[in-house]
């Protein structure tokens, strides 16, 4: 059995694949088009082990998506691939209507006439848990899993109650928009043709090999490097903070369990003020890597502009897949930034590699095709 990953050389997507290959022998194929955000010196520790293949291409590559299903018949598809930040979504929207609406459309195509391809199964095989079977993939036992946002539902007032799965989609940024119409194509995928997709709404992720242009990463680095550390407008603006692994772990439970059709919100009841994130990161700066000149880490903020139509509060309410699923976080927001700060201070090279574009060096080397 096998499975497909899309944008697994990107903070979430590695993640899970080191993950699944940490507690699995079931083959990954990657497709990630290696944008700027796809960083292949992540997965360095597979390199050489054979149970993963990372190809370089675009989800919206009919050609190359329908060889690769055709190829290695997975069991499942895991897309994660998409434009992902906020920021730049607002200056440059195009590339996010392209991958994260049309790139997707393109990928449920490719995924549908494979899909139909499967043979149907018999009804002894139909009994068994999918992601268990042994047997080859069946149009019964076959998944497609998306990862989305919470940013699709919109922004929160203080006192409104967290995001469930029923809540309205009410996107406000061009990123938030374009996912919102992706979980549209994918429903619509299942209601019309049948494709047994799941898809999970997510909160804010934190942990490794995240991209320094996120804010904890960004305040990471810039308060080692002695700049300044800019928090939007009145760093008032909530979010609800979870470790990457945990998200990794809903996956992987929604993935083996999640009933077909269904959404489900993932998220860690723990929301924050982007205030308070940056001032733990640097209290934990602080004990971790003290400042030379014995001053706190916090007199580096800087208040700055406001990003354009900045969504107030997020929140998500993750009991259903808590109740149906039984999935529960592994870390508290505590222990989750800890080890994150723990991890950029263990890993300069990585964190240097990205900002010199030495990763982009190591990606034309070992790729010919087009890189964005
Ligand atoms: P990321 O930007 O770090 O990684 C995205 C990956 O997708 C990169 O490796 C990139 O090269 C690849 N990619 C981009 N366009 C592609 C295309 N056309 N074809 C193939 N690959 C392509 O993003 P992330 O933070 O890891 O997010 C992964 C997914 O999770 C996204 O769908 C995002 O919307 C969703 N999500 C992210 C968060 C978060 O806090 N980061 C929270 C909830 C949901
Ligand atoms: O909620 C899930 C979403 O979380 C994901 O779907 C997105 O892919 C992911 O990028 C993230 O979006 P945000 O916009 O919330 O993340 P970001 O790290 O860019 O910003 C977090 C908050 O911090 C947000 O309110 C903006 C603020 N911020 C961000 C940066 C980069 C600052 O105040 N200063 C900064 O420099």
């Amino acid at each position: 059995m096998t499975l497909l990953v899309t944008g697994g050389a990107g903070f979430i997507g590695a993640n899970f694949v080191l993950d699944w290959l940490a507690t699995s022998d079931e083959p990954v194929i990657n497709l990630d088009k290696l944008t700027y955000a796809g960083n292949p010196e992540t997965l360095a520790s597979l390199q050489g082990d054979v149970r993963h293949q990372l190809v370089q291409g675009d989800i919206g590559d009919t050609a190359l998506v329908s060889r690769l299903l055709a190829e290695h018949r997975p069991r499942a598809v895991v897309n994660f691939a998409a434009e992902s930040h906020v920021d730049r979504s607002i200056h440059g929207p195009g590339e996010f209507i392209e991958t994260n609406i049309v790139g997707t459309f393109r990928l449920l195509e490719s995924v549908r006439g494979y899909w139909s391809s499967l043979p149907v199964a018999s009804v002894s095989d139909r009994e068994q848990v999918p992601s268990r079977s042994e047997t080859a993939p069946t149009q019964e036992s076959f998944r497609f899993l998306h990862v989305s946002t919470d940013e699709v539902y919109g922004s929160l007032d203080k006192d409104d109650p967290a995001f469930s799965e029923t809540h309205r989609y009410e996107p406000n940024s061009p990123y938030s928009a374009s996912k919102a119409a992706s979980d549209h194509l994918v429903r619509a995928w299942h209601h019309t043709y049948g494709l047994p997709v799941l898809t999970t709404n997510c909160s804010n992720n934190y942990g490794p090999y995240h991209f320094p242009e996120k804010l904890i990463p960004l305040m990471i680095v810039n308060a080692l490097a002695g700049k300044p550390l800019p928090v939007y407008g009145d760093g008032m603006q909530v979010r609800d903070w979870l470790y990457v692994k945990d998200h990794c772990s809903a996956i992987r439970r929604v993935l083996e369990a999640g009933r077909l059709g269904e959404v489900y919100n993932v998220g860690g009841w723990n929301e924050k003020p982007n205030i308070e994130i940056v001032k733990t990161v640097c209290v934990l700066l602080d004990e971790l890597r003290p400042r030379s000149d014995g001053k706190s880490y916090a007199e580096q903020i800087s208040y700055v502009t406001d990003r354009q139509g900045h969504d107030r509060r997020y929140a998500i309410d993750a009991r259903k897949l808590e109740a149906e699923l039984g999935w529960k976080p592994a870390e508290t927001f505590e222990t989750g930034i800890r080890k994150t700060v723990e991890w950029y201070l263990a890993n300069p090279e990585w964190v240097l590699h990205v900002q010199s574009g030495a990763y982009r060096e190591w990606v034309n080397k070992n790729y010919t095709g087009r890189l964005a």
